[in-house]
């Protein structure tokens, strides 16, 4: 099989792979009763700005079993009956009793534009990008990978009408390069974001009034020149990280560049998830659940782990 590009190579991916596999059997999110209450505030923020309007409706992209939905639903008083709930999934799903919407975002959606929300809780990471290395003489050129992972070195940005046959807007990857990721040395590698930021827009587009809100693995310029010089492309399977392989056998992420998602949406504000979860003080004498309550807060507020987990939120005031 040829050489394609990564968005290329990872978007055939993970087609097969999300055909037959659950994100439960190869990894945990941060999603949990914590998140899911603070998700539910922010539902119920909304609605309340909205004036409790009769059509509100909250949409969960790539909602996987639609378990993070149904506890947002669960929390949000009587929004839960009122509102209308919908997962939006490459597949149905059959278990959260939330309305089900089958696609392969980001694409047009019958439902839209509603009025309420739109969430993606690490769904943006799972968008497929373009990668690019920088070359021994200095050049920044598009990395192509094959079925069994051989990476090889494609055209040079530089080069228009080359990038364009693999389906590359060099002139646009240039541009997003130089003001988000620039690359300096041989063998520094960057996930091009343009498609994230798209997607980014693309949530916006679904909202008439209301609020969109995505939360993921992400990064913003500094941390990209100081600790990710290499890119962060990976691969998990069975929750364990393995090679990136674009064979339809793992699910493949890199992490979302947020400041740039966030500079496509003029208004979304950026923040991280410690500022968003509280952790409830403990009484004297805690009960077993205010133990556990404590705890997952804490994880989810550790600032090098899961505490990092970038919120973009950005409010329609149309
Ligand atoms: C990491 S899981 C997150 C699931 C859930 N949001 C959670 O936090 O537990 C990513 C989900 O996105 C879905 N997904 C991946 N690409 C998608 C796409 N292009 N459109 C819709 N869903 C997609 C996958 O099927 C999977 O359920």
């Amino acid at each position: 099989m040829n050489a394609e590009t990564w968005s290329q190579a990872w978007r055939h991916a993970a087609r097969e792979f999300w055909s037959t596999e659950e994100p439960s059997s190869h990894f945990t999110t941060s999603s949990g009763p914590l998140v899911a209450e603070r998700i539910a505030e922010i539902v119920r923020e909304v609605d309340a700005r909205l004036g409790h309007p009769a059509d509100f409706t909250v949409v969960d992209i790539g909602c996987g079993d639609g378990g993070l939905l149904a506890d947002v639903r669960e929390r949000s008083g009587d929004l839960a009956t009122r509102a209308r709930w919908v997962g939006v999934d490459v597949r149905p799903d059959r278990r959260s009793g939330i309305e089900s919407v089958v696609s392969e975002a980001p694409a047009p959606l019958a439902i839209a534009p509603i009025r309420g929300v739109v969430m993606a809780h690490e769904w943006l990471d799972e968008i497929p990008c373009d990668v690019v290395e920088r070359d021994h003489d200095g050049v920044n050129r598009l990395v192509l990978v094959d079925r069994w992972g051989i990476q090889t070195l494609g055209p040079s940005l530089e080069d228009d009408d080359a990038c364009t046959e693999f389906g590359v807007d060099a002139a646009e990857a240039r541009a997003w390069l130089e003001r988000w990721w620039p690359l300096r040395e041989p063998g520094d590698r960057a996930e091009l974001g343009t498609t994230r930021d798209r997607a980014w827009q693309w949530m916006s587009r679904l909202v008439d009034d209301g609020a969109i809100l995505a939360t993921d693995y992400g990064h913003v310029r500094i941390e990209r020149e100081l600790r990710h010089r290499h890119g962060t492309l990976a691969a998990y399977r069975g929750g364990r990280l393995v090679k990136p392989l674009p064979d339809g056998s793992a699910n493949l992420t890199a992490h979302v560049a947020l400041d740039s998602c966030a500079d496509a949406v003029p208004g979304t504000v950026l923040s991280a998830q410690r500022d968003q979860v509280v952790a409830p003080p403990l009484p004297e004498e805690p009960s077993a659940t205010e133990v556990e309550r404590h705890f997952e807060a804490l994880r989810l507020r550790d600032p090098g782990r899961l505490g990092g987990v970038g919120w973009l939120r950005w409010d329609a005031r149309r």
